[in-house]
């Protein structure tokens, strides 16, 4: 008997991925479901881990230098709510000028009620569960006349787009912009390979288990039949492409069904899926993204101890 055909869009990116002739894929956005993200907020806190610390050193160090390169009377709008913990600072530093409003966008409700609760005592908290750029389109369209948008997007997450992707994400960002508008973006340098791969493969197991669960959700979600026990989390470096990969690594070949992909997949003994790529970045890469993406460069903060630069980019 077949299973039904795949009925949401995981099904539907799952049997994509699996089923590519080469190399075999599952989009990295996957791997934040409640479990994930709780394990991702736990990476965030690993030693060999030190981009989110490196991420708040510089907002911590510099909110007020941020705010004296940007015109008054801003509202705020961060691309992925994260923890709060680098948005608080920023929140804080506004407060002191003038009423904070923010809009956190993301597509977990759990992360947004998380994000509100925390942050709600230093502002007004819009919280909006939509894709990046329709949360930001809608906050675009609901401003006052003159007032002016600082956006956030902190992290590196912009390293888990391909190159060219990157600079179109940027591009679409502009587009919803106006003149005086600011992007406050994150972006991971590259680094010493030994320090990208304890960060990537920590010896306590916590990347692993995030990595891993992915299979999981597939598991609980799609009715699958993964036996999490017989793959690897494997991490790859590529120094020309500036690029960290994840994989999991069948360790003997096997078949997995996935019923509600409506897929039977075998696996190679040492065949791996990528589960991630995390970009680095020299710091003239930005500049030269942020002027293809439409924006001009004004500030560039580095946290050297890390290697980790907070780009303000704005709309000329
Ligand atoms: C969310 N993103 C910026 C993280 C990174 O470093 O690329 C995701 C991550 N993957 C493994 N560890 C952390």
């Amino acid at each position: 008997m077949h299973a039904p055909a795949p009925d949401n869009q995981f099904a539907l990116d799952v049997r994509a991925g699996l089923t590519q002739p080469e190399q075999k894929t599952l989009p990295c956005r996957y791997l934040y479901d409640d479990i994930g993200s709780t394990l991702f907020e736990a990476i965030t806190f690993l030693p060999e881990y030190g981009l989110t610390r490196a991420d708040t050193r510089i907002i911590e160090a510099h909110a007020d230098h941020l705010l004296d390169c940007l015109p008054p009377g801003l509202l705020i709008a961060e691309l992925g709510s994260g923890s709060g913990a680098k948005t608080r600072t920023i929140l804080q530093a506004v407060g002191q000028r003038q009423k904070a409003i923010y809009y956190p966008i993301d597509t977990s409700a759990a992360a947004l009620a998380r994000c509100a609760k925390e942050l709600s005592p230093l502002g007004t908290v819009v919280p909006l569960e939509m894709d990046y750029l329709d949360g930001l389109r809608a906050v675009a369209a609901a401003r006052a006349p003159g007032q002016r948008l600082l956006v956030l997007f902190l992290g590196s997450t912009i390293g888990n787009f391909e190159p060219g992707a990157a600079i179109d994400f940027v591009a679409s960002i502009r587009q919803e912009l106006a003149p005086r508008d600011a992007l406050l973006l994150g972006t991971d340098l590259v680094k010493p390979t030994a320090q990208l791969l304890d960060a990537y493969d920590d010896p306590t197991g916590v990347t692993a288990a995030f990595n891993l669960n992915l299979l999981g959700r597939i598991n609980r979600e799609l009715q699958g039949d993964f036996d999490l026990r017989q793959f690897a989390h494997v991490i790859r470096y590529h120094e020309e492409a500036q690029r960290i990969e994840m994989h999991l690594r069948s360790r003997v070949y096997q078949i997995v069904s996935i019923r509600r992909a409506d897929l039977i997949v075998d696996f190679g003994a040492g065949e791996t899926i990528c589960t991630e790529a995390c970009h680095k970045f020299y710091l003239e890469q930005v500049e030269t993204m942020a002027g293809a993406a439409g924006f001009r460069l004004e500030q560039q903060w580095v946290d050297e101890e890390w290697g980790f630069a907070e780009n303000l980019l704005i709309c000329p």
